[in-house]
Formats: structure tokens, C-alpha cells, sequence
């Protein structure tokens, strides 16, 4: 204490126990935005344009480029990652992707071999759009051309009627701007009341949404209610959330599994939530928000209290409970009312969810963005779901990573612990400790931050169903993480490697080699906190990848064709081009071109969309790749029992940079 007299009370020591800056979940693959876009300086320009990612600004990666120049406003020049559904829900038909990531303030652990620093929670989620239905610019899944965030009109009363709403709603919506929650999910958020149960430690939540009350986009951790696409900060900072939402649950990698059984039985995925429905007018439409967040609430105010589902995707050919309910190709269906249903008095066939995998998340060191205790970068092999419509879905996948301390108890610290009168918030902003020196010693201590939540997500992509040949069976994703730049260029982005770089299959599984590259990953300045620039072969800005056999990892010159056993060994199941008799050497040279050729001479590819790919007649390809697409859709393969080593002739730079991975057959 610093009342008596003749002792220094001056001196403030400032101790930075956990640092203050922002920083720390970044997705490798599928590449995570962090809100970037195509921008060609090492910062993002917009840390508000789709989610709140509470990121580094110099984190994430472009979105990809379908061809060798910028996309630039041309969205259809824009390349988004195409990967195939599971076949079915049986086993033995998945498709996987695996996830790899970073995180700073480290995760997992266990008492024994590792103690746990934090407690920490990572959250993966995905969503999608029905591809063969369509949608207005309002309401499409997109990655955008602009970088700034989609606008958002607050109603001039809560009497609004359906016109002024569709308004306000179509002046918002710019579409140009990338868009992935809709317009509604944050319209009903800032006119839903927020939940008032919440821990809110001592912060000053904004008491007014411009309508006289407060509101579900004002949280602990954003007290202002900034707005970050159309994102519902109260669902964002909250999990399981006790409203109904349009994610869904992919895993719950949890502090420990005890807590599994909590996340698997709230997770929305197989679990109801209930919403407070209204009529724009008796008899009339739904109102797609309402104020009430509560039964008695909603229904003293003449609402109706409904329950609603999360589903895969609607069944509209079973008409009937009794057709619908069951389980098809390893697929369950329920007779029950869709979260986003316009007439809730009607219940519909949905394809039902699973509940969500769970397990204990893997152990990280803190303050650093590197591998786990395994060697391996942190990932997580996601089983792609199987949509029964074959329809192709445009979607997002979403992780979110959540630490706490055991400052306070985080499952029981409820808003009676919140500031107030005689209450004294278990936790307070920059507090001071009696160490028992002269002088007190200031803990780094931000309320909004403990018990802190980061978020990464992937810019579009599409799940196509399995084409003809490729029906069943397994099939594993086979990309190219990273870009242009040395380590400290892209950090906390990383460098290019092949991912997984090291596939374990059996001769009976596919493997779908694709990749994305940008052509603007420039990292000029602004560069914030790091270095700028981008090191590397060929063009500046651009991200190239192919794929040569290599005789063993550490060599570093490929094998010429007539050497190679890889290609000889393998089966095309699937090109995104016809090319009837396809052969091992126009697989090979398709992958070593990143899609430049698909074949030798105008003899064998006599099909018309092959005629500008044929060695013969095309410009030379460029030594380094300046003139091949970023983007590479690439092939469907299966391979003989054998162990296959490769690399990238442009970007793996001997003792400079590796950029190689291995295929085991068994
Ligand atoms: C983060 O953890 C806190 C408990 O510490 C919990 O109340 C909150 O719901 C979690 N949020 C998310 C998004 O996981
Ligand atoms: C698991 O985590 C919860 C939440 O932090 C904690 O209350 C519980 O004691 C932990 N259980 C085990 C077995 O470590
Ligand atoms: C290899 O990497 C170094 C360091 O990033 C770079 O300066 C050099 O240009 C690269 N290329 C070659 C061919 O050495
Ligand atoms: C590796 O990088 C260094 C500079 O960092 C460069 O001098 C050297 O030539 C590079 N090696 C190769 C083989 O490219």
C-alpha cells in the first residue's frame, strides 16, 4: 500500500506478464483469411471485413487466382478450392481434408508431461449455400472483390414493415464486398437483447442500439459493439450458444475430454434451441428478428416461442413424416423446423447433423506459432460431409479459439459476479498486487481480454459431389500451404510446403492433388510488426506450385520421366478436362506445369477444351512457372503400393526452403 509517509509512491512498475498484443490463430489449410483478401501489402487492409479474428494484422493469405494474372475486380477470375464430398455417410466413403493451423498463447497438456497454462477450447465449424439454388447478390456466399466490410442500416423504429426492411436490407448489401453470415443473422443480433446472465467483469457494455435498449452485438470483448462483417458478437464470443445459428459443428477440440460430453450435448448440431418468432402482422409473414431472447419475455409480448433445427441440408422429396424419419446411405433424417424456417408452423424432412467429434485438444507451447509435442503441425483431419442432393455447396469453415485462465471459474461465473453496487468483479482492468515492496506492481491485466477468443477462417470453397468414377472409397486431400516470402517475411503466415507432407493410404484410397495461389502476395508496405518483401523464384507477388517425383527426400533434382515410378504406378480416376485414355507421362506433365499441358502432341488430345494445352502448339512454359495459372484444380489418383517422394521445382530451394512430402502406399 502506498499511503504512508517517506515512501516513494511514484514508481509504478509495469509488468507485462501476458503480452498485450493481438495475436494468435492462424489457418495454414485450407488457407485462412484473417480477413485479407487480395490486398499486395504484408497487412491486411480491413480487420473488420468479414469476422473479428482479434489477429495479427500481417496474418492470412489471399484469396486464390484462377489464372497467371490478379483476379483483380473479376470475380470469375478468382480461384476457390473445389473438394470432393464424402461418397456417402458409410464408411469407407470419406473424403478428408486435413486442417492445419497455428496458435499462439499454446493449448492442451496435461499434468504428468506437459502442464497446462491455460485453458483453451478450439472450435470448428463450417457452413453452406446450395449451389443449384439461386440466390440474390443480397443473400450469395462470396469472397468478394472489395475489402471493406458490407454496410448496415439500423431500422428507423422497431414498427418497421416488410418494405422498409427489404430497404434497408438491399441498400446494405454491396456486392462487390465478400459476404458469409447473412444480412439477417446480424440485423436479428443487434435487435435481439443481449443476454443479460453473461460475466461481463467491469466493463462498460453500450446500454443503447440506437432503439433504447442493449443488444446482442455489444459483449465483454467487444463492449462498443464494433461490427465486423455480418457477424453476431454475442455468438462469436459465446460457445455452445444457446441460440439457434446457421454453423455447424464439425469438433470441439476441448481443455479435457470430461468436458466433451458439455459441448457434444449443447453443440446446436443435434441439440434445439429455441427462438421468439413475430408476424409482421396477424396472419402475415415472419418477422426475421425479435427483441424477446426469453419465453416469458416473447410470449408477454405476443410472440410464439419456437424450437428449432440445424440441419445439412433440407429433404424436400419426403413429404411425410413417416417417409422422411430414418436413415438412408448412413445418412439420418428428422421431421422437424429448419432454424431458418419462413412458415414455423410447418415442419420439414431435414438431413440430419451428427453431433460434433470431440476431443482433447493437442498440446502447443506458448508464445509461439509452431508445431505440436509430435513434430507435426497442429491439425485436425475433417471427415467432408456427404450432401444426399449431390449438389455442389459453396461454403466456409470457421475455427475459433478460446483461452481462459483460472482467474475465475469459467463455467460458473455468471453476471451476478459482474460489477455492480457491492459487487466486486472477481477480475478488474490493470489491477494492482501488494507484493510487499515499496511499490505496487500493475498486472497486464484488460478485462475484454481475459478469457479471450481468436477466430481464422477460409475464404470460399465448393464441395462438389464425387463424380461417377470416384463414388466410393476413401479420398484424402492432397495442397500446398504457405506463401511468397522467406520466414519472417510471412510470419505469422508460414512459407510454402505440401500438406499433409506425409500421406499415409492404401492402394485402394484416391488422393486429390489441387492447390491455390495468389498473385498479388507482394508484402509490401505497410507492414506493421514485421519485415516486408518477398523473396522468392519467378514473378514477384506470385505463389506457383507444381509437383516432380523425386527419387529420395533429400535430394534436390527431380528424376527425369523416364525414372520416375510414381506416375507409371498410378491411375487418373479424375481430370477436370476430358481425356478418355489419359496417360501416366500427361498426368506427370499436367502436375509439373500446374495444369500449363495436359498432353504432348494435337494427335492425342483431340477434344475441343484440350486444344490450348498441348505442348506442341502452346507458348513455352516459362522455367519458373511466370506463365502457369496460380491455381491448379488438379487430378484424382490412385496409387500402387510404393513410397512416392516430390517436390516443387520452383519454390524448394535447397538448403534454403524445402518444399517436398511423401505418398506410403501400403
Ligand atoms: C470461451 O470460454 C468461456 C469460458 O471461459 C465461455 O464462457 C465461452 O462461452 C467460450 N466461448 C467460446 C466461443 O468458446
Ligand atoms: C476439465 O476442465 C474443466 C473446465 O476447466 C475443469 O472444471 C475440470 O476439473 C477438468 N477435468 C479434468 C479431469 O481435468
Ligand atoms: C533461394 O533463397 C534465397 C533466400 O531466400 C534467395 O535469396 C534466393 O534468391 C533463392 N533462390 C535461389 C535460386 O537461390
Ligand atoms: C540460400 O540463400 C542464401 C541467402 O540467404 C543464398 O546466398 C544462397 O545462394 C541460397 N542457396 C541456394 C542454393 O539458392
Amino acid at each position: 500500500m502506498c499511503q504512508s509517509k517517506g515512501r516513494d509512491c511514484s514508481l509504478i512498475l509495469l509488468v507485462f506478464l501476458l503480452p498485450l498484443v493481438t495475436s494468435d490463430l492462424y489457418v495454414h489449410n485450407p488457407r485462412g483469411s484473417n480477413n485479407r483478401l487480395n490486398e499486395n501489402t504484408a497487412t491486411r487492409t480491413n480487420p473488420n471485413r468479414l469476422f473479428d479474428s482479434q489477429n495479427n494484422d500481417r496474418g492470412g493469405y489471399n484469396v486464390g487466382d484462377a489464372t497467371d494474372v490478379a483476379a483483380g475486380n473479376d470475380a470469375n477470375k478468382q480461384y476457390q478450392m473445389k473438394y470432393f464430398q464424402s461418397g456417402s455417410g458409410l464408411p469407407g466413403d470419406e473424403s478428408y481434408l486435413d486442417i492445419e493451423w497455428t496458435n499462439q498463447h499454446g493449448c492442451g497438456g496435461n499434468e504428468d508431461t506437459s502442464p497446462q497454462k491455460q485453458n483453451c477450447i478450439m472450435i470448428l465449424q463450417f457452413m453452406c449455400q446450395d449451389g443449384h439454388v439461386s440466390v440474390p447478390d443480397t443473400d450469395k456466399l462470396r469472397d468478394g472483390v472489395a475489402t471493406n466490410t458490407q454496410d448496415y442500416i439500423r431500422p428507423g423504429s422497431l414498427a418497421e414493415n416488410e418494405d422498409q426492411k427489404l430497404s434497408r436490407k438491399t441498400n446494405s448489401v454491396k456486392p462487390d464486398r465478400g459476404l458469409q453470415e447473412l444480412w439477417e443473422w446480424y440485423d436479428k443480433c443487434n435487435l435481439r437483447e443481449r443476454n443479460k446472465g453473461l460475466f461481463t467483469a467491469d466493463q462498460k457494455l453500450t446500454t443503447n442500439n440506437g432503439l433504447g435498449y442493449s443488444s446482442a452485438i455489444y459483449t465483454r470483448q467487444n463492449p462498443q459493439g464494433t461490427m465486423r462483417g455480418y457477424e453476431c458478437p454475442e455468438e462469436r464470443d459465446y460457445y455452445p450458444y444457446w441460440h439457434p445459428t446457421l454453423w455447424k459443428d464439425i469438433s470441439i477440440l476441448a481443455e479435457n475430454r470430461t468436458m466433451c460430453s458439455y459441448h457434444q450435448s449443447n453443440s446446436f448440431n443435434t441439440q434445439p434451441y429455441h427462438e421468439c418468432v413475430e408476424m409482421y402482422n396477424p396472419g402475415g409473414k415472419r418477422k426475421h428478428w425479435s427483441r424477446w431472447n426469453n419465453q416469458k419475455d416473447c410470449t408477454n409480448n405476443g410472440g410464439k416461442w419456437v424450437q428449432f433445427s440445424n440441419y445439412l441440408e433440407k429433404a424436400p422429396d419426403y413429404v411425410s413424416e413417416a417417409t422422411c424419419v430414418g436413415t438412408r446411405n448412413g445418412m439420418r433424417y428428422i421431421w422437424a423446423i429448419p432454424y431458418d424456417a419462413e412458415d414455423v408452423e410447418k415442419k420439414e424432412c431435414l438431413v440430419a447433423l451428427e453431433k460434433p467429434d470431440c476431443q482433447e485438444a493437442p498440446w502447443s507451447r506458448s508464445n509461439h506459432l509452431g508445431d505440436g509435442n509430435d513434430g507435426k503441425n497442429l491439425n485436425y483431419r475433417w471427415r467432408l460431409p456427404y450432401f444426399p442432393s449431390v449438389h455442389v455447396q459453396r461454403c466456409v469453415f470457421r475455427m475459433r479459439y478460446n483461452i481462459s485462465t483460472d482467474d475465475y471459474d469459467p463455467y460458473h461465473t455468471d453476471s451476478s459476479y459482474n460489477k455492480a453496487g457491492n459487487v466486486k468483479s472477481p477480475v478488474q482492468n490493470n489491477p494492482e498486487i501488494d507484493v510487499g515492496g515499496p511499490s505496487n506492481l500493475q498486472l497486464a491485466l484488460n478485462t475484454n481480454q481475459i478469457g479471450r477468443v481468436f477466430q481464422d477462417r477460409s475464404h470460399v470453397f465448393l464441395l462438389r459431389p464425387r463424380h461417377q468414377n470416384i463414388k466410393n472409397g476413401r479420398l484424402f486431400n492432397l495442397n500446398v500451404r504457405g506463401k511468397r516470402g522467406n520466414i519472417v517475411q510471412v510470419y505469422p503466415a508460414v512459407e510454402y510446403d505440401f500438406t499433409p507432407n506425409n500421406l499415409e493410404i492404401t492402394e485402394k484410397d484416391m488422393v486429390h492433388i489441387q492447390w491455390t495461389g495468389s498473385n498479388t502476395h507482394n508484402n509490401n508496405a505497410p507492414g506493421g510488426d514485421g519485415d516486408i518483401g518477398d523473396a522468392g523464384e519467378g514473378a514477384e507477388g506470385t505463389d506457383r506450385s507444381n509437383l516432380v517425383q523425386l527419387r529420395r527426400l533429400n535430394d534436390n533434382f527431380p528424376l527425369p520421366f523416364e525414372s520416375t515410378t510414381m506416375w507409371n504406378n498410378a491411375e487418373a480416376m479424375w481430370v477436370p478436362y476430358s481425356a478418355p485414355g489419359i496417360t501416366a507421362e500427361e498426368v506427370a506433365l499436367n502436375m509439373a506445369s500446374s495444369g500449363y499441358y495436359r498432353c504432348m502432341t494435337t494427335s492425342r488430345c483431340t477434344e475441343k477444351d484440350n486444344l490450348d494445352y498441348i505442348v506442341e502448339t502452346r507458348t513455352k512454359l516459362q522455367n519458373q512457372l511466370n506463365n502457369a495459372p496460380a491455381s491448379y484444380e488438379g487430378a484424382v489418383l490412385r496409387f500402387r503400393k510404393g513410397i512416392y517422394n516430390y517436390m516443387c521445382t520452383r519454390n524448394n530451394n535447397f538448403s534454403n526452403r524445402s518444399q517436398k512430402g511423401t505418398i506410403t502406399v501400403q
